[in-house]
């Protein structure tokens, strides 16, 4: 091995000149006011504070938003810096005032954050919709701090235009291993499934979610993009809040997550991301989709806690789905 080469189980994206030619072609990058067939299931290079006025409005069921957090923070040649809590603000008014135009009445909204502009986020996603809930994501990675608790959880804000929204829990529910197997007065299991893997329960997802890991470089889905979101988180949000065939926004695209997960998922995606190479990425893992529609950690219509597998096609039988 050179030094520099990837490790022999890095998995992590790669893209050769030929990838780049091809991949390019398919960029979007708009200068005028586009219909949706333009920009549906296109990756938009480009400033989302340009391009989401040229998008066509109310044609977006789920607005997914993992913006730059309020942190200094490198995303390739823009530097996205920490700035006082009100600057900030008045950058989350000038992207979402923006989204909100292109929301159809019944849509549903996540906006990712963390600690520090929770409280800010909060604020001026209250000024536009309704706050139905804040998910806690227990990200495990986090950097330990000397006189500090090392931070190891974000936030996702979820809300919705009207109180009449899309929600699916079942298509989110969570096989968890049975600790206390409680049985009723007849003997027989309470709430849960003897497997031949192990005893079982599905479980309705909390607002905290602990069982899932931030991609890291065994994992087929993982770039080099500093603050990648894990498929499996994307997953449970557009499983939940979409419907099949619905249209999906993403303005900070980043290296494609969300329009992965929805192109897996049978959902269309419309995304913005302003570093040319990040779009390229995105791209790639898009090309990579028509093929493969895994999402590590989802299987055959479940989500697994960490550590737990069960066969899905006996689970299916066991639970009559
Ligand atoms: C937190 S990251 C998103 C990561 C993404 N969820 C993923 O899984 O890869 C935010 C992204 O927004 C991009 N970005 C920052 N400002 C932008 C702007 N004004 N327009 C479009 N993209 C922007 C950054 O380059 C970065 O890739």
């Amino acid at each position: 091995m050179v030094k520099g080469d990837p490790a022999p189980r890095n998995r992590s994206l790669r893209l050769d000149d030929a990838d780049r030619a091809r991949l390019s072609e398919g960029l979007r990058h708009f200068s005028q006011k586009t219909d949706l067939a333009s920009c549906l299931d296109r990756v938009i290079e480009g400033d989302c504070l340009e391009q989401l006025k040229y998008l066509p409005p109310q044609s977006v069921d789920l607005l997914v938003v993992d913006p730059p957090y309020n942190l200094s923070k490198n995303y390739g040649a823009r530097r996205f810096r920490q700035q006082s809590p009100a600057a900030y603000e008045a950058f989350l008014q000038d992207w979402l005032r923006l989204c909100v135009a292109l929301l159809k009445p019944n849509a549903s909204i996540y906006v990712c954050s963390e600690w520090r502009s929770s409280y800010s986020v909060q604020k001026i996603l209250a000024q536009y919709f309704i706050i139905q809930n804040r998910i806690t994501w227990e990200r495990e990675k986090g950097r330990a701090a000397k006189q500090n608790w090392k931070n190891a959880c974000e936030d996702i804000w979820f809300c919705s235009l009207s109180p009449d929204y899309y929600f699916d829990l079942t298509a989110v529910k969570l096989v968890r291993k049975v600790i206390a197997p409680y049985k009723n007065a007849a003997g027989l299991p309470k709430d849960w499934h003897i497997g031949e893997d192990g005893n079982f329960r599905l479980t309705a997802p909390s607002n905290l979610w602990t069982d899932i890991a931030v991609p890291f470089w065994s994992m087929q889905e993982n770039t080099d993009h500093p603050t990648q979101k894990p498929e499996k988180l994307i997953a449970k949000l557009i499983l939940a809040s979409s419907r099949p065939g619905a249209v999906v926004l993403d303005p900070f695209l980043g290296s494609g997550t969300s329009a992965v997960v929805a192109k897996k998922l049978g959902r269309h995606y419309i995304g913005i991301e302003q570093n040319p190479d990040y779009c390229l990425w995105a791209a790639k893992r898009l090309e990579l989709a028509d093929h493969d529609k895994a999402i590590q950690g989802y299987e055959d219509g479940f989500f697994f806690d960490r550590n737990t597998k069960f066969d899905t096609v006996k689970l299916r039988k066991m639970i009559g789905k």
